[in-house]
């Protein structure tokens, strides 16, 4: 019952966060043992890690954070959890959630942050961001929340075996080039639907520093300083290490189970056509990499290459979107879809209520395996969507 009841107040605080720093946020919810995940379901630990620091980790993903706790002036949720819950604490956000990344055009077309003024280059309210914002000389884009089930083992894939996959002047001819988001710095981009940022520590910096307004110190992405009346950095730096502890160690989401006989029929025939039509050329199945303790290769079904590909909306009247780091407008990590039955809406503006229109959706390098998609057969496309959505 308060679960529910909390559930439904973050909405709220999320969304009135960013007009200002109010103080009418419950205490945080102390998990009770019986609310967490026992192996095999969503949102577990992976087996062999430290229980206590994932226990712990978790803690702070779900607390809501207090203004005394350095929450605030302007923040987008009051808690991680806030806009990562669907299906276990660590899923996916609804759509009403969605967090909008703001850019300045000017009269040549050159793209700025938004970064003076009022306005916040990236909010969770959209209506407050255009008030802020003449329609003309801004640039929206919005951003659903991605489920983290699984990320500590993305992290984990060497960048030669990502790199292998790399075809940036599609050599090959197949229409499909893909390449890597590298950082400034040399970095590999990982995560984000962009593959803007490297590690998932770094996400944690830039979460907390960007979604509550909580300082930290000690990576390019952290937000070190704010202008409340509280002494920054404001987060304790074990509170960090315990959350990315928690999210690195959080298992994949589990494999679909009692599937009738004619299901698992159906679900082998979507497989294979999954691949025929194409899919799987973004969507690879199976990456790897090497147990550094026990030199035992690991295989990790996450359905993605990790690579940005230009996939403008096929069904958007004009384009949309804005470039992030070297990633352009239209730019887009094929993001993983293990899990995906738990992490409606989709694409990365949750503007996606089914996978159909999803698939529907992928433009550019996605084109040609929706042109096969569309010549399926009315029940082949039955069997591939029943795959994906039982994924
Ligand atoms: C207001 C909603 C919101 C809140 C609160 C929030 N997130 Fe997120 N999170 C998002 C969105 C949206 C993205 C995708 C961002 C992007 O790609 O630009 C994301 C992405 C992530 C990712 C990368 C996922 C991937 O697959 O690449 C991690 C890790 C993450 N968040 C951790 C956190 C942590 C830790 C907190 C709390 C400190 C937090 N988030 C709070 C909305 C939120
Ligand atoms: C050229 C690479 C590529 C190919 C081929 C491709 N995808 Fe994608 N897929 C992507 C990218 C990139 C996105 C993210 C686009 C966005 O959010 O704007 C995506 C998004 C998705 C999503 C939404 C996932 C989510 O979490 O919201 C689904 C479902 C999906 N693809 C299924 C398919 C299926 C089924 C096929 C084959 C018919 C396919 N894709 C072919 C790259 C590809």
């Amino acid at each position: 019952m308060l679960r529910t009841f909390k559930k439904k107040v973050l909405g709220v605080a999320g969304l009135l966060g960013i007009l200002s720093s109010t103080s009418f946020f419950f205490a945080g919810a102390i998990l009770e043992p019986e609310d967490y995940p026992s192996a095999g379901e969503l949102g577990a630990p992976l087996v062999g890690v430290d229980v206590a620091q994932y226990n712990s980790g978790r803690v702070f993903f779900d607390k809501d954070f207090q203004n005394r706790d350095g929450l605030g002036p302007h923040f987008n949720a009051d808690s991680c959890q806030a806009c990562h819950n669907r299906g276990a604490i660590g899923g996916a956000g609804r759509r009403d959630l969605n967090v909008f990344r703001v850019l300045r055009e000017d009269d040549d077309g050159i793209l700025s942050h938004a970064s003076e003024g009022p306005l916040v280059s990236r909010g969770s309210r959209w209506d407050v961001a255009k008030e802020d914002s003449p329609r003309t000389n801004r640039v929206f884009e919005e951003r659903n929340s991605p489920p983290l089930f699984g990320l500590g083992l993305l992290e984990k894939i060497p960048r030669t075996e990502i790199e292998s996959r790399v075809d940036e002047d599609d050599s090959d001819g197949d229409g499909i080039s893909g390449r890597i988001h590298e950082l400034e710095n040399g970095e590999l981009g990982r995560f984000g639907w962009k593959a803007q940022i490297p590690t998932i520590r770094d996400f944690v910096h830039d979460a907390f520093g960007q979604e509550l307004s909580v300082t930290t110190v000690g990576s390019t992405f952290a937000v070190s300083e704010d202008d409340d009346e509280f002494a920054d950095p404001e987060l304790d730096p074990s509170i960090l290490d315990d959350v990315e502890y928690f999210i690195q160690s959080l298992a994949p989401p589990p494999l679909v189970s009692n599937l009738s006989d004619g299901e698992e029929f159906l679900n082998e025939e979507g497989e294979d056509l999954f691949e025929s039509v194409g899919c799987t050329a973004c969507h690879v199945p199976e990456l790897s990499y090497v147990d550094a303790d026990t030199s035992t290769p690991i295989i990790v079904r996450a359905f993605t290459d990790l690579l940005l590909h230009d996939l403008p909306d096929a069904l958007a009247a004009a384009p949309t979107g804005i470039p992030d780091g070297d990633a352009s407008a239209t730019e887009f990590r094929t993001p993983p879809l293990w899990g995906l039955r738990f992490s409606a809406p989709y694409f990365h503006d949750g503007y996606s209520e089914s996978v159909e229109n999803a698939i529907l959706r992928h433009g550019g390098e996605g084109a040609s395996s929706v042109e096969n998609f569309q010549s399926l057969s009315e029940g082949e496309r039955a069997a591939l969507l029943f795959y994906v959505e039982n994924l």
